[in-house]
């Protein structure tokens, strides 16, 4: 018998923004940045800084990414809404470490810039697409894995690299396994502007 013709088509989709933007860090902010103080953060490391990107030496930084989500909520949201950045911080991984796999509670998009050379090799985000438990890992045969049945996608960034991504999605980072410290800043938004509907009750302005 032959085989009938089928048709796929996404329903929706996943995005994830990334742009480099190495080219406004200075080298004096990667100094700055990796001198902050830390602390621990389960296995890998934190600052203890919450809010780096409210200090001076980030202004530049912080205008940058400032720009990028307005990129993001325009281009990508298609809204006209303000996305600004919440609390911002740097985490180190040290050789052998990654970082669990968690999501951004009370944040809209998340973002992680890489300001200092990737180790090598280079440890991957690895995102999951589900957002609750799963009774059933219903895994596609390797050959046979695709766009759509995948349940994880990967990024493996470079320096300047600045990512954006909704924060209710899954990521860990794969372990550190180079001699080197890995770096990254990471970021959660929130949104200022009109939801909902007056009429309909659902108003609520942020
Ligand atoms: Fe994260």
């Amino acid at each position: 018998m032959a085989q009938r013709k089928f048709d796929l088509q996404p329903l929706f989709v996943e995005p994830l923004f990334k742009t480099n933007i190495g080219d406004i860090i200075t080298p004096e902010q990667i100094e700055w940045l990796k001198g902050l103080k830390m602390v621990r953060n389960r296995t890998n490391f934190i600052t203890e800084d919450l809010y780096i990107f409210e200090k001076i030496e980030m202004a530049s930084v912080k205008t940058a990414i400032q720009e990028m989500l307005d990129i993001y909520a325009k281009e990508v949201l298609g809204v006209s809404h303000k996305l600004y950045v919440t609390q911002s911080w740097v985490l180190m991984n040290e050789p052998g470490i990654g970082m669990h796999g968690h999501t951004h509670s009370n944040s809209v998009i998340s973002g992680s810039l890489y300001f200092t050379d990737m180790p090598k090799p280079n440890p991957k985000m690895v995102f999951n697409k589900h957002r609750t438990y799963q009774q059933l890992e219903l895994t596609p045969e390797r050959e046979k894995t695709n766009i759509y049945n995948t349940t994880v996608n990967v990024v493996e960034p470079q320096k300047g690299d600045l990512i954006l991504f909704s924060s209710s999605l899954q990521h860990y980072v794969e372990p550190n396994m180079s001699n080197q410290k890995r770096y990254s800043i990471a970021f959660n938004t929130f949104i200022k502007g009109k939801l909902g509907d007056y009429r309909d009750v659902s108003e609520l302005n942020l």
